[in-house]
């Protein structure tokens, strides 16, 4: 069944994701790919790939996955900022979610969740990449508080493209 504006008001499960989730997920994040939206990545992942990236994501790095009537929808997880020790506390953040269920707010549940997972895995702030031009990722992640930080002037090249790239943070814990 194709979603409607009923959808807004269903319920969605978030839950911590399992190694049965990984074709989900990698549909979601191939569908982010694909779309140019999210990611300096253009080539499309596969399996090996998010077997690789599910075990980088053990522990505090966590992947949460949004469920609407057993249908994964979505995900976002907690990844790894830098390897020093330094930066222990801060965890960078993705999140994608299913074409057809995007501007539904299932985004902010997956947010509003990982937030919580990031405080209880001892993460004192969140930051993020975004494109400038990603206007529906902006509003989200301002509605939840984060603060554009700056802006990287062509930071990258996406399909022959210089591209600026956006940096946003939250702090979940003051830090002394
Ligand atoms: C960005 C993304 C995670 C946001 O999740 P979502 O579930 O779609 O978010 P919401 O439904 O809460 O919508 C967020 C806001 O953007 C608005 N919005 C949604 N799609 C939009 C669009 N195409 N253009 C403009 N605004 C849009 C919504 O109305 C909402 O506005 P509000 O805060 O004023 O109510 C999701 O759209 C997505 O997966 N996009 C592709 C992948 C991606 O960009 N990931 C982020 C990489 S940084």
């Amino acid at each position: 069944m194709e979603p409607s504006d009923s959808l807004q008001k269903r319920f969605y499960i978030v839950r911590s994701a399992l190694s049965s989730d990984l074709e989900a997920i990698l549909k979601i994040y191939n569908q982010g790919i694909e779309d140019r939206i999210a990611t300096l990545e253009t080539e499309t992942k596969n399996m090996d790939y998010m077997r690789s990236w599910i075990e980088d994501h053990q522990d505090r790095y966590q992947v949460l996955v949004a469920e609407n009537e057993g249908r994964l929808v979505g995900w976002a997880s907690l990844n790894r900022y830098s390897q020093r020790r330094a930066y222990d506390g801060v965890a960078d953040l993705s999140i994608y979610i299913l074409r057809e269920y995007r501007g539904k707010g299932v985004g902010g549940h997956l947010l509003s969740a990982l937030e919580q997972a990031a405080k209880e895995n001892q993460f004192y702030k969140i930051i993020l990449f975004t494109f400038p031009n990603n206007i529906a990722g902006q509003k989200l992640y301002r509605r939840h508080g984060y603060r554009e930080v700056g802006i990287f002037e062509k930071q990258g090249v996406l399909d022959g493209n210089m591209v600026d790239v956006m940096i946003m943070e939250k702090m979940l814990k003051k830090q002394t």
